[in-house]
């Protein structure tokens, strides 16, 4: 193989996962998602409290089943880990196979691109 087009191949390589990671992290469309799928259930402003779900602010890097004056099923007031993007990943793909006995009456997100977003999303509302 010509040196260039090796070159070329090894920078696209190596700058390709930084690009896509970039465009998957877009909080606007994780707004979008969250609006549409999460809101009637949860709120992520601090000052608005507990809905039908848990209060989301600062939800990731919070750990599982603990946000004050929730009842929690004890799938999640059990857990011992902590919500970062890949258990959340898991978390909403599929509820109830993620975190077995959990009462989110939420069947999940198929589209990658959508959870990533919202994960996305959910990292910015500390408020
Ligand atoms: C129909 C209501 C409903 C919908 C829709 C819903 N949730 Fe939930 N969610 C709940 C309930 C209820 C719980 C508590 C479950 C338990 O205790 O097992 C919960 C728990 C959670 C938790 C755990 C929080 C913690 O403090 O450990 C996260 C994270 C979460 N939901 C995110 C989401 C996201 C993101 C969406 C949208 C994609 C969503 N939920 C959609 C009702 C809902």
């Amino acid at each position: 193989m010509n040196r260039t087009i090796a070159l070329f191949l090894g920078m696209a390589a190596a700058w390709l996962p930084a690009l896509s990671r970039a465009e998957s992290c877009v909080p606007a469309r994780g707004r979008q998602v969250f609006e549409s799928k999460c809101a009637m259930c949860h709120t992520a402003k601090r000052e608005q409290g507990h809905l039908v779900g848990p209060n989301l602010s600062g939800v990731v890097g919070r750990a599982v089943g603990k946000a004050t004056g929730f009842q929690y099923s004890p799938a999640l007031a059990d857990a011992k880990d902590t919500w970062d993007t890949k258990t959340l990943d898991l978390f909403l793909k599929a509820p109830a196979a993620a975190r077995p006995g959990t009462t989110m009456p939420f069947t999940g997100i198929r589209n990658d691109a959508d959870r990533t977003a919202v994960t996305c999303f959910l990292g910015t509302q500390t408020q």
